[in-house]
Parts: structure tokens; C-alpha cells; sequence
């Protein structure tokens, strides 16, 4: 709003055209960030609509601010609009010429801003999509039941209605905004269905509804983990697809929508990617999250309770210990206060607004100096005149609007407004008991492999102790190379009323000893053996692979669910015989699906931090635009 009244009150006073204005000064910094970075969230592309809204005025006031908006547009357009390059530039052309005849564009703003840059880089990407490609997508998912476990029916409605399925033909124009329909057509549907008594198939009208929006669909009954089954669902994918990996496989869940969000706005638009068929689209799609939530510093990784667990996970998956990562709990933790702020601004920082966890790390460096953070603080007056020293404008989503602060007072309750002001306050402990607070653990949790009517010899280090199925995988990952693995008394029966819980106490029940011997000797009762499986001599060889960039930044960060789109070549990174264990062992599979979600964008190419979409350097602009991410912090307890 403030933007227009300043045009408007301008516009009407005559003033000689300039650039001056905070959101043409905020746009050119943004533009060279964007070419120089790749960062372009989504405050970013509302400033684009706004400047293109207003095109009439702009080219009078500020034309090279027009003409940028039109170029990142472009990147954006190219896409999905078949003739966007030809009216585009058209257009393009024209505002330039007129604002050159006019005089309204000097020759230091065409050096200033970054026109040849951004025309360079429509060019390329016009270029790239016109090299057709015939590319292949499948998508995958596991399916249990029917009801979740917050009793959520899942039939994949998502699936039956855009921008997948066909629209209901109501003729209405309620709901979907873009009209797409269709978009999963050309990809072919692999339905993992789980074949544990308490597990439903799907019924046969939705299978028959779901077949008529996609390519071809496979469903395959199969036995997974007892708990949670996604994971076995994809390795078994890959491991069953080695050979002949379509070039793009899309991982999702039954309730997809659940952390894609409604509108499906990522996968939506990577499908439309892929329709092009372009070198373009194979290129730009190596690894691509489709969930909204991004969590930093989670508490799986370092939560008292959860730690241990996380760092016999890690151990196993990438064969060397977690602390070798140098990534310790985060020092600090943050109290947040919605409708307060702290008074004050903290260290020689100033008013400069930055994201939480950057004004979080500075708040932290300032000990005393500084009480806490204080975030969506409107713009003060003087924020809008200042030149240079850029204010960001205020983000929906909170990032780009904080500032430490010193906040001596204590918290200040917020006068009321549209958008609450956020405060956080902080409490740390000193640096140097920091990495005391848990101890490393030392062992790996193994993955074992069942087989039937057989036993190992002798116990392990001369335990005989008597455990249940999962004390005893407990106990033998514990011993380390003097447990072989472990062998139970028989098979749990399974019958058509065996319930989830039933399993669960059946295997708590279970007579269970560790095991030394390594040879599998035939058994002539039920006795059955997990035997234990290391590693994979190629494992080393994939986790010291280099990443395709660097970390996004110096703290453990991912994308929630391992709902993502996967290039063939990187889902070949991980050794096929590691995929084979990991699909072999429904059990670990199901206590560990939380930890191989946080692991799924680095066991595929992508560095340890993981970048947001909005700041991936690999990703093009049109798989970033109007995709919000929410950041949720482990400081804050979140998991
Ligand atoms: C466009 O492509 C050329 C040739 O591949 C490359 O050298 C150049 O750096 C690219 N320009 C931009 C801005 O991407
Ligand atoms: C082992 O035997 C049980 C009971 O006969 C059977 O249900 C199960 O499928 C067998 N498992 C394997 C891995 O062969
Ligand atoms: C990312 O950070 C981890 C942990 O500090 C480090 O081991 C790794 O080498 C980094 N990767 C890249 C690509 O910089």
C-alpha cells in the first residue's frame, strides 16, 4: 500500500523519473541476489506482481525496474506459456525503446541493473527447453489402510481431483485456480500395498478411478515393516527398478496432501517441468522436496531421548559415527512470544532486518548484550528513506523482518495490528560445557535379515539371557562384531484378526537369544534367525561422494517426509546392496522412518544442510515461484 501512495503522491507532483523508491531499490538488490545466488522467495515474487500490475506507472518512474520484473517473469512464463518468449520480449522491447526515446532510463541504470544478465539467462533457458528429451516419471507410495492413526480416511481423493485427476465438470469456476488437470497422465503409479492382516487393499472402484488419471497403474502386494511402512515401500521400488529407473521418480504418502499442502504447489509445478520434455527439465530436476515444512536443529538429532537413537541410525546408514559431523545441539533455545517485542536493537547491528536464524545467531554472539529477537516489527519512517543500508520488506512468513535486540526492559506487549509482532526470547548455555550434554554413542543399529528354520551357535559374549524380538536386535547391535545375530523359539503366528498391537506384544513375547557362530546351521523346528548384515564394501565409496553443492547453511536442516522427486542418476548414488538390506528389514525400516526422512536429500546427492527450495542455487526459477516454505525450529521442541 505504502508503495502505491509514494508512486501515486510522485506521479502526481511530476518529479523527474527515478528509481528511488524503497521497493525499486529492494527490487534491484533482489534481482542481482537472485542471479548472483538463486535465493528468490516468495516475498520476491510478490514484488514481481506488483511492478508488473502497475506497468503503466512504473515505465514512467523507475522503467528499469519494469523491464527486470518482465526478465524474471520470463524465467518463470517460458515454462508453461508456449509463445511467453515471443510476447515477452515483445514487450520487453518495447518499454525499453520507449523509456530510451523518453529519456527516462539513464545509461548508469542499464549498467546498474542486471538486464543483459537477465536476458542472457531467458535466452539459455528458451534455449534449453526447445532441446527436446523423452523423459519418464513414476511415482511411488506404500498403503496400508484405510484409516490413519489420527483416524483420517485415506482413499486418495487427492489423486481423483485436479490438478491431478479431471476436474468434476461442474462447468463452476469454484476451487482450482490454474485449471490444471491431468497432470499425472504420462506418469505411471506404483502402489506398494502392505499385506499385514490389519492392513485393507484398496477398494476396487478407487483403483479403477485412480487408473484412469495416470499413466499405467502397478499395485503390488508385499510384506513390510509392522509399524510404518513407507520406507520399505520406496527401497523395495528401487532396489525391484535398478536396471530400468524411470528418469524421474516422485516418492510420495497416501495423505500426499498432508505435507505438500492442498494445492500441491511444488509437485504441481515439477510435473508441468517434466511435460516439457525439454533438456531443461532434466537438468534442473536432480533432487526436488514437495513438502512444505523445512526443520532446522530438529530434536531427533540431539534431544536427550532421541540422540542415541538418531546416532545408531546414522552409524549404520553412513558408517562412521554422527559426531563426526561437528554438528552439536544447538547452544541456545528460544522462548517465543507472540504479540510482544524488546526494545532496543542489539550489537552493532542496527534496524538491518534478517531471517530468524541469522538474527537468532547474532543474538547468541552478543551474551548479555542481547535478551532476544523481535520479528514482523512494522517499518519504521526512517527504514523508508534509507538508501544503501536496504530494508527488506516485511515477509508473511516471518523471515527477513527480525533483529536481535537488547530488550533490558523485558518484553513490551505490541500494539494490536494486522500481523502480530513475534519475539524469542533466549536462554544458552556457556560455550564451554556445550557438547557435553550428550554422550556419543558408540554403536550402530544393525540391520538384520530373517530366515526361516534355522539357528546360529553359540551365545554371544556368553549371554543367555531370554529376550524378546526387538531386546534381542537391541542387545546384539550393542555387542558390536561378537554378536552375529539372534535366534527366536517361532514364527508369530499370523491370522486374519492379528491386530497391529497383537504383533507388537507377540514380538515383546518372543524367546530370543544373541548369537555367536556365523554359520546358519538348517533347524529342525520353527526357530527362526535374524542374522546380522553389515554394510556394504561400496558404502564408503557413495557417502564420500561429493555433493552437487555446498551445505545451505552451518546447522542440520531438511525437508519433513522424503516426499521429493529423484533423478535416475541419483537415486543410483546409494550401493543397490545397501538399498537390498535396507528393504530386507521391515522392522528397522519401521522404528526408523522418521531418521531416513531426515537423511533421504543426503543419501540422493544433496549436502547435509539442505537447502531451502527458495535458496537452492540448482533450481530454476519456475520450481521456486509462490512455493512458501515454513521453518520450524528444534530449539522450539520440535522434533
Ligand atoms: C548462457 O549459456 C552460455 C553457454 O552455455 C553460458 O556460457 C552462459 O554463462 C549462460 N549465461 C547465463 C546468464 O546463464
Ligand atoms: C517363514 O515361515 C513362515 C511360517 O511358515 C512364513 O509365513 C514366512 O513367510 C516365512 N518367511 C520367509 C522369509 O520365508
Ligand atoms: C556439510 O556439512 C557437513 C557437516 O559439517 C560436512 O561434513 C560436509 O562435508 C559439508 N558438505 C558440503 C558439501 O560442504
Amino acid at each position: 500500500m505504502r508503495f502505491l501512495v509514494w508512486i501515486l503522491l510522485h506521479a502526481a507532483a511530476e518529479l523527474p523519473s527515478n528509481c528511488d523508491a524503497p521497493d525499486f531499490t529492494v527490487m534491484l538488490v533482489r534481482s542481482r541476489a537472485y542471479y548472483r545466488s538463486g535465493f528468490f522467495e516468495l516475498s520476491d515474487s510478490e514484488r514481481v506482481a506488483r511492478i508488473l500490475e502497475s506497468r503503466e506507472l512504473i515505465k514512467e518512474i523507475c522503467p528499469a525496474a519494469l523491464l527486470q520484473a518482465i526478465l524474471l517473469k520470463l524465467e518463470e512464463n517460458l515454462v508453461y506459456q508456449t509463445d511467453a518468449f515471443q510476447s515477452l520480449m515483445a514487450q520487453y522491447t518495447l518499454y525499453l525503446h520507449e523509456a530510451i526515446r523518453n529519456e527516462k532510463i539513464t545509461p548508469d541504470e542499464m549498467k546498474t541493473w542486471p538486464l543483459d544478465e537477465g536476458v542472457q539467462r531467458v535466452m539459455n533457458i528458451s534455449e534449453a527447453l526447445a532441446q527436446k528429451r523423452s523423459l519418464s516419471s513414476a511415482m511411488v507410495m506404500n498403503y496400508c489402510q484405510m484409516i490413519d492413526r489420527f483416524g483420517t480416511s485415506h482413499e486418495l481423493d487427492w489423486i481423483l481431483e485436479p490438478p491431478f485427476g479431471e476436474s468434476r465438470g461442474d462447468g463452476g469456476d469454484g476451487g482450482d485456480d490454474t485449471g490444471d488437470t491431468g497432470l499425472l497422465t504420462d506418469t505411471d503409479f506404483y502402489i506398494y500395498q502392505v499385506d499385514w492382516p490389519w492392513c485393507a487393499p484398496l477398494k476396487d472402484e478407487v483403483l479403477a478411478k485412480v487408473r484412469r488419471a495416470v499413466r499405467k497403474l502397478h499395485v503390488i502386494s508385499y510384506s513390510a515393516g509392522p509399524r510404518r511402512e513407507e520406507q520399505t515401500a520406496y527401497f523395495k521400488y528401487i532396489a525391484d527398478h535398478w536396471e530400468n529407473l524411470p528418469d524421474f521418480t516422485i516418492f510420495v504418502h497416501p495423505d500426499a496432501d498432508e505435507h505438500q499442502g492442498s494445492q500441491f504447489l511444488a509437485l504441481r509445478r515439477a510435473l508441468k517441468l517434466i511435460k516439457t520434455q525439454s533438456k531443461f527439465a532434466q537438468e534442473a530436476l536432480g533432487y526436488y522436496p514437495l513438502a512444505q515444512q523445512m526443520v532446522i536443529e530438529p530434536m531427533r538429532v540431539w534431544g536427550k531421548d532421541f540422540a542415541p537413537i538418531w546416532q545408531r541410525f546414522w552409524h549404520r546408514v553412513f558408517g562412521h559415527p554422527w559426531t563426526d559431523m561437528g554438528l552439536g545441539p544447538p547452544r541456545c533455545k528460544w522462548q517465543k512470544h507472540v504479540g510482544y517485542y524488546l526494545l532496543g536493537h542489539a550489537g552493532h547491528t542496527g534496524r538491518t532486518r534478517t531471517s530468524l536464524p541469522a538474527a537468532k545467531a547474532t543474538c547468541a554472539q552478543l551474551d548479555e548484550e542481547c535478551l532476544g529477537v523481535t520479528c514482523l516489527s512494522p517499518l519504521e519512517p526512517a527504514e523508508l528513506d534509507e538508501l544503501g543500508e536496504v530494508p527488506l520488506f516485511r515477509d508473511r512468513w516471518g523471515r527477513h523482518s527480525c533483529t536481535a535486540r537488547r530488550g533490558a526492559e523485558g518484553l513490551q506487549e505490541s500494539p494490536e495490528r494486522e500481523v502480530a509482532e513475534v519475539s524469542y526470547i533466549k536462554s544458552c548455555r556457556s560455550a564451554h560445557n556445550a557438547d557435553a550434554s550428550v554422550a556419543a554413542s558408540a554403536t550402530a543399529g544393525s540391520t538384520y535379515r530373517a530366515v526361516n528354520n534355522s539357528f546360529l551357535f553359540g551365545y554371544a559374549a556368553g549371554d543367555e539371557v531370554v529376550r524378546g524380538e526387538l531386546e534381542a536386535r537391541r542387545r546384539c547391535d550393542e555387542l558390536g562384531e561378537d554378536c552375529a545375530g539372534f535366534t527366536c523359539e517361532s514364527f508369530i503366528p499370523l491370522t486374519k484378526s492379528t491386530t497391529k498391537q497383537g504383533y507388537a506384544d507377540a514380538q515383546k513375547a518372543q524367546s530370543c537369544t544373541v548369537r555367536a557362530g556365523s554359520e546358519l546351521i538348517q533347524s529342525p523346528s520353527s526357530e527362526f534367525t535374524f542374522v546380522k548384515i553389515p554394510p556394504s564394501a561400496d558404502l564408503q565409496k557413495s557417502v564420500s561422494r561429493v555433493t552437487s553443492k555446498t551445505n545451505a547453511s552451518r546447522v542440520f536442516q531438511f525437508y519433513t517426509g522424503s516426499q521429493s522427486i529423484v533423478r535416475k542418476d541419483r537415486l543410483q548414488w546409494w550401493p543397490l546392496e545397501e538399498i537390498e538390506n535396507f528393504a530386507a528389514d521391515g522392522v528397522w525400516c519401521s522404528s526408523t522412518t522418521g531418521l531416513f526422512e531426515a537423511v533421504w536429500h543426503r543419501m540422493f546427492g544433496e549436502p547435509l544442510s539442505q537447502h531451502a527450495r527458495e535458496s537452492d542455487p540448482a533450481l530454476p526459477l519456475y520450481l521456486k515461484w509462490e512455493i512458501p516454505t515454513f521453518f520450524s525450529y528444534g530449539d522450539e521442541e520440535v522434533i
